[in-house]
């Protein structure tokens, strides 16, 4: 395929996740309707861009659930997302979602760079690249990358102590690493017994979203960090109402202006290390003895 673009290619990609559905505090360049082998990704591709110091750098931004939230999780495009983000050169993926939060500490509004997943959906999704003629095992023990989360750690918390608009400028919210996300397939929220077995699983936060997404970021050699929002307590708090749309709505408007100040005070950092490979991601050339051959 010619690429997508000639000039000014991004190297980082954005994936918005509920809530956060552009990237308006960036200047636009264009919008790129692309086609991939599967399909149309779930919204047209916005080229951001951010003047630097050094430069102008672009950044390549994807609504995950459309940007009028017509998609629904199982159905989200997730091999065409990353298959245009590819092929539009992108090398680090930094995608957005919208969590709840199955721990107490945990609380809506907060912010968490998790380090695991277990999986959860019913495998009706189409989670691989490779269901053609080849079969390929992408190591998936670290499902992101482990470098590229742990860099972005200091600087989403510089963004969030430098946020304007908190809900309350007494308590902001706290950032959480190394947590496990449980992704479940949904639509509709989990039981209160589901929601106690994940905890008891030890997940500590949940969506609906980030598989197979994860996975096919992996087999496409691109480093994937997640960085979550949370709205709500799920469903097992006792004595609390179950998680409803509503109360997840009330935290969502805060947490996308969040996340868009986040990837703006995160953009220049993150572009300078994946250009100039200070941060060694693990991504590139780890496909490379996946494939199963009989040889
Ligand atoms: N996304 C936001 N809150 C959620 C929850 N409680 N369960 C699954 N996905 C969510």
């Amino acid at each position: 395929y010619p690429p997508l673009m000639r000039e000014g290619a991004p190297l980082i990609g954005v994936i918005g996740g509920s809530g956060l559905y552009k990237l308006d505090n960036l200047h636009v360049i264009k919008t790129i309707s692309a086609s991939t082998p599967w399909g149309s990704p779930s919204s047209p591709i916005t080229i951001a861009k951010l003047d630097t110091a050094k430069g102008p750098i672009t950044v390549a931004f994807i609504s995950r659930h459309g940007p009028a939230h017509n998609i629904a999780p199982s159905n989200v495009p997730a091999r065409a997302n990353i298959a245009a983000l590819k092929h539009l050169g992108v090398k680090a993926i930094v995608a957005f979602s919208a969590v709840g939060s199955l721990r107490e500490e945990v609380r809506p509004g907060d912010i968490i760079v998790p380090d695991q997943i277990i999986d959860r959906t019913k495998g009706i999704r189409p989670s691989t690249f490779f269901d053609g003629a080849m079969v390929g095992h992408a190591m998936f023990g670290e499902p992101f990358d482990k470098q590229l989360s742990e860099f972005i750690v200091p600087h989403i918390e510089s963004a969030i102590n430098s946020f304007p608009d908190h809900i309350n400028p007494s308590d902001v919210p706290r950032l959480h690493k190394e947590r496990t996300l449980v992704v479940m397939e949904g639509p509709q929220f989990s039981t209160r017994a589901e929601s106690n077995m994940y905890r008891s699983f030890g997940g500590d936060i949940i969506n609906m979203s980030s598989i197979p997404e994860a996975k096919l970021a992996r087999e496409a050699e691109l480093s994937y960090a997640l960085v979550c929002t949370s709205t709500d307590y799920d469903a097992w708090r006792m004595g609390e109402a179950p998680v409803t749309v509503e109360e997840v709505m009330k935290t969502l408007t805060t947490n996308a202006s969040l996340s868009k100040h986040i990837t703006a005070s995160i953009l220049e950092a993150v572009h300078e290390a994946v250009a100039s490979q200070s941060v060694l991601t693990t991504a590139e050339g780890s496909m490379k003895y996946s494939l199963m051959t009989n040889h």
